[in-house]
């Protein structure tokens, strides 16, 4: 599905535009195939890196998955860290809970990204100095990192990190925002792509599907084990 009928579907048209109109959610900006341009040509091992697989996931009723106990970044995290022996996992949570209803929360979220909203967070990454290597995962939100990874980015020093970002919604795609918003809000991270973006339905419905999919990214990006 492509993200303009996402917008189609969830009556989001007048935002949508807006979106058009920053350059945001230009066709180009979505495309898979622009990450892929930005990949690392130097495969560089995991051998003695510390990894963490940060992620913001939000279960309840969600589009055209129903009402689900795991949220489909979730499942996508658990993928990756699985390949990635020894990686630990942090999943960003805020103090408030997001509205179980998706309609009410595609609204509270439009709000907190109109506001450009910094949500307290419920706990922090203990030791994350100690990590080289964060793959950081989140649901598309109105085209963008929903607000409380920007919390997650700007709570730490990310000199030094390398960032590979992941991502699910409607389609298979990333928000194209990627290689500008991970280093200005991650200051000092290094941001690595091709970054990997699943439409949430099939995550959450064909996993064994997905899994093929992870592993030739993480081999792509050199990180297989
Ligand atoms: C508040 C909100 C805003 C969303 N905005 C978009 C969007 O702009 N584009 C899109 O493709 N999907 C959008 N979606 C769909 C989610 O990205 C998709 O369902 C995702 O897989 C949810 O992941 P999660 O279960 O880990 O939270 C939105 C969903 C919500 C709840």
């Amino acid at each position: 599905m492509k993200r303009r009928d996402f917008i189609r579907l969830t009556g989001m048209g007048t935002l949508g535009l807006l979106f058009t109109g920053c350059g945001i959610f230009s066709d180009k900006a979505a495309s898979p195939a622009v990450a892929a341009e930005n990949a690392g040509s130097a495969a560089e091992g995991i051998k003695g890196k510390k990894i963490l697989v940060a992620f913001f996931s939000r279960k309840g009723d969600n589009y055209e998955v129903g009402y689900i106990e795991k949220g489909n970044t979730h499942i996508l995290a658990d993928m990756i860290a699985e390949e990635l022996p020894g990686a630990d996992m942090f999943e960003i949570k805020t103090v408030k809970e997001y509205a179980a209803d998706y309609r009410a929360c595609t609204e509270e979220a439009k709000a907190e990204k109109e506001q450009d909203a910094r949500l307290q967070l419920a706990s922090k990454v203990e030791n994350f100095q100690a990590y080289d290597i964060v793959f950081l995962g989140y649901p598309i939100w109105w085209s963008d990192l929903p607000m409380p990874v920007y919390t997650f980015m700007e709570s730490y020093d990310w000199q030094g990190k390398t960032v590979i970002p992941f991502c699910t919604s409607a389609g298979d795609v990333m928000t194209g925002l990627e290689d500008r918003a991970i280093p200005r809000y991650a200051r000092g991270a290094q941001v690595k792509l091709p970054g990997m973006g699943v439409s949430g339905k099939r995550v959450q419905e064909e996993p064994e599907g997905v899994r093929p999919q992870v592993k030739a990214w993480l081999n792509k990006l050199g990180y297989n084990h």
